[in-house]
């Protein structure tokens, strides 16, 4: 009660206090507790960073390699859980199962879902963070028809992700560290980003005291959206399709300038980046560096780079300040490496996947956390009689 205020986006509300990650639109700042995004990306690693987020700081050796361990112990899905792969149609997208396999967690784990004693918490954080590249990687080999593999925990976390994702049982599988440190550092920059749209679902849904893999399931759900997550799948076929019309980059942005069919520039623009995104600026420093490592010159990255500098030198863009996103280069690393386009976003997820957990801890032990529920401004009919269907 009290007066309604309509703020459709939430584009000036905060739904919650948080100590986990800073951002300063303006100057394009990112933070992960109080460490700037450019450090950690550099000089950490995603399973630090991962500690860091949930826990609160950053881990030493010692806890480092219990966290490990832990993991270690829970890579493996269900033996049961398996077989729903088979369920699924081949053609299915991964987000799609990625979120099914999260959900079921839920049913497999009875010990891990009151969220309100610390074991179980604790249980579901270590069982989501271990099995999740798993689920992943099982969705891939569904859709292409090839077995799945089991984890081989004497790999660390990212390499027993590839293995998994592109090994065979027939061949011994030859990692590629710089690829693998290269997905690593991605994943660290994807780590989190406050209360973006995934991560305001997950507290949403945890808000009703519903259980973390519940929560982050809806997240996972939330991400799957071309304006958020899905976002790096829709930049590789975008910049396909402008390949495929003979790369004629000038009349592409202007058919996004005229808003002609809703055509947005995929990969630009944030709610919060008023700036250069931070993170799109490592990004593309990386993709120039795996392309040259994996793949040679490549023509999309080309028609990338021109799209950047012919938007950036525009009215339209600079005038509404809309910048390269993190998303904006991912994918041609992620096609370098061998990723199909569905896949992309589920990178994202696996990246956001500590985040997410962060978050849903931080509001669960917060005592002024209340159920989410935001109220709307009525614009239907005002009081009328009912009309018996006869009369109607
Ligand atoms: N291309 C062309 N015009 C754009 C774009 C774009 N990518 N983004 C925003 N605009 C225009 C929009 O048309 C509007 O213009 P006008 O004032 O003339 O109507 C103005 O800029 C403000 O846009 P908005 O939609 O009100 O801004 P928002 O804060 O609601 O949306 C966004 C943010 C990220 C959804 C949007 O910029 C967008 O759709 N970008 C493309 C999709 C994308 O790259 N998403 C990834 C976001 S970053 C990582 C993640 O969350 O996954």
């Amino acid at each position: 009660t009290g007066t309604v205020t309509l703020d459709t986006g939430f584009t000036n509300t905060a739904s919650c206090e948080s100590a986990i990650t800073y951002i300063d639109g303006d100057a394009g700042i990112l933070r992960y507790r109080g460490y700037p995004i450019e450090q950690l990306a550099e000089r950490s690693t995603f399973l630090e960073v991962s500690y860091l987020l949930i826990y609160g700081e950053l881990p030493t050796a010692e806890q480092l390699g219990e966290f490990t361990n832990k993991l270690g112990m829970h890579t493996m899905v269900h033996e049961e859980m398996r077989r729903f792969f088979d369920g699924f149609p081949r053609d299915a997208h991964p987000m799609a199962v990625l979120s099914s396999g999260v959900s079921a967690l839920s049913t497999f784990y009875q010990d891990s879902l009151d969220p309100f004693d610390p074991e179980h918490v604790e249980a579901s954080t270590i069982r989501l963070m271990a099995k999740v590249p798993t689920i992943a990687s099982y969705a891939y080999k569904k859709s292409i028809g090839q077995p799945f593999l089991y984890p081989d925990n004497s790999l660390n976390y990212v390499e027993n992700f590839l293995r998994m994702t592109f090994g065979v049982p027939a061949t011994p599988y030859d990692i590629d560290p710089e690829i693998a440190k290269a997905l690593d550092m991605l994943f660290i920059l994807h780590a989190d980003h406050e209360q973006n749209c995934s991560t305001s679902t997950v507290r949403m849904v945890g808000s009703s005291n519903a259980n973390l893999f519940a929560s982050v399931s809806a997240g996972v759900n939330a991400l799957f959206g071309p304006l958020h997550g899905g976002a790096n799948s829709a930049v590789l076929e975008m910049l396909s399709d402008i390949e495929a019309g003979g790369g004629d980059v000038k009349s592409f942005v202007n058919k996004v300038k005229n808003k002609e069919d809703g055509v947005r520039l995929m990969g630009f623009g944030h709610r919060v980046y008023k700036n250069y995104d931070p993170r799109a600026a490592i990004v593309k420093k990386a993709a120039q560096d795996v392309m040259n490592r994996m793949s040679g010159p490549d023509r999309l990255l080309d028609l990338a780079m021109e799209l950047e500098e012919i938007a950036l030198a525009d009215d339209y863009f600079v005038s509404r300040k809309l910048y390269p996103n993190v998303d904006f280069y991912t994918g041609l690393i992620y096609k370098a490496m061998g990723f199909p386009t569905p896949m992309f976003t589920v990178l994202f997820a696996l990246g956001r996947l500590p985040g997410w957990i962060a978050q849903w801890r931080e509001m669960i032990s917060d005592p002024s956390t209340k159920i989410g529920r935001p109220r709307q401004i009525y614009t239907g009919a005002a009081e009328r009689d009912f009309v018996a269907l006869e009369q109607r």
